[in-house]
């Protein structure tokens, strides 16, 4: 038993334990198997106890020989472990995805103006004809909407060209004073080019309260621009026209890709349009069930693509939607 015991745990391989298995519990020329055969020469009195010690002796070996064989199983997964991974290797890093530069300029912008209160609303892309024009005082007959370039739904509807009818929404929602920013998709049926997509974003900004004056507008949009471009950009408000705001202006930023020099991006004038703005049209107010007389605001509709643009120097608008990974990546 003891000499069973020692061969057992000084086999080496698991060949040696299958050997020494059958060397001793073999049915034929077994070690026990030949005990076993010796048990029909005993007086019948002693055979219950020779019998009881013999099947103890078996499962004693038995016990031996599976330990052995779990020992050796085990050293050899250690084995194979260390053999095929090299632990002080690289590992090879998972490809992560990350936000899109797009929600990221949008996310900062909307963190900046809600720590000024300003809460963040949004409308639907597929905008009913009311919403998109007649509430923001552009009536059927209304050249302005030539200039949109809208693409027309089933009779009624629209993909919104802009994010302007959010306005209204807002407005009808709430009761003034109101400041909200309305970010979202915005449609026209443009030629792809550098500059121009037929999707885009814009981010719509509201603030009507009691004595809101055009100052109110040109001191947020420096603090925006100071805020996200740095003191060195410079901004400018050019006299405009918009029929749902009087008086009306364009935003313009200096050219962050040629530092207002002129190139491709501004097409020559050093200057490049962020959206267009104004004091709220008293038909508007009037429209949203606010009282003109009592109350006044600004509103703009700023261009997402063009803030990223001007921001990083990104010299093509169709980068945005293409997802090719070198571009992505490189604001992860
Ligand atoms: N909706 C205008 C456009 O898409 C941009 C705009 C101009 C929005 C003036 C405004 C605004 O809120 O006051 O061209």
């Amino acid at each position: 038993m003891e000499e069973a015991r020692r061969r057992a745990a000084s086999a080496s391989t698991l060949e040696d334990v299958e050997a020494l298995r059958t060397a001793l519990l073999g049915r034929k020329s077994g070690k026990l198997s030949q005990i076993m055969a010796g048990l029909a020469k005993l007086p019948p009195s002693e055979r219950a106890a020779f019998g009881k010690r013999a099947n103890e002796a078996k499962a004693e070996i038995e016990a031996s020989l599976s330990q052995a064989q779990g020992r050796l199983q085990d050293a050899a997964l250690e084995g194979d472990l260390t053999r095929r991974f090299d632990v002080t290797l690289e590992g090879v890093r998972p490809h992560t995805g990350s936000l899109h530069i797009l929600r990221r300029t949008l996310d900062e912008i909307a963190a900046f103006f809600r720590s000024r209160g300003f809460a963040i609303v949004t409308g639907p892309e597929v905008e009913t004809e009311f919403y998109a024009f007649e509430a923001m005082n552009i009536p059927a007959d209304h050249p302005a909407r030539e200039n949109m370039d809208t693409f027309y739904l089933p009779p009624g509807t629209l993909l919104r060209p802009h994010t302007s009818p959010v306005q209204m929404r807002a407005m009808q929602s709430y009761p003034p004073p109101i400041a909200v920013l309305a970010p979202g998709k915005a449609y026209r049926r443009d030629a792809l080019d550098a500059s121009h997509s037929f999707v885009f974003h814009q981010i719509e900004g509201l603030h009507v309260d009691r004595g809101v004056t055009f100052g109110h507008l040109k001191g947020f949009a420096a603090d925006l621009t100071r805020h996200l471009m740095g003191k060195q950009r410079r901004t400018r408000f050019r006299p405009s026209y918009f029929p749902f705001t009087e008086p009306s202006a364009e935003i313009d930023l200096s050219c962050a890709v040629c530092d207002g020099a002129g190139c491709r991006v501004c097409k020559g004038s050093g200057w490049l349009e962020m959206g267009g703005c104004g004091m709220v049209h008293p038909n508007v107010l009037r429209l949203a069930g606010y009282d003109p007389e009592e109350f006044t605001g600004w509103a703009w509709g700023l261009g997402l693509e063009r803030i990223a643009m001007l921001r990083h120097g990104i010299d093509d608008i169709r980068l945005f939607i293409e997802n090719d990974p070198g571009f992505t990546e490189q604001f992860a």
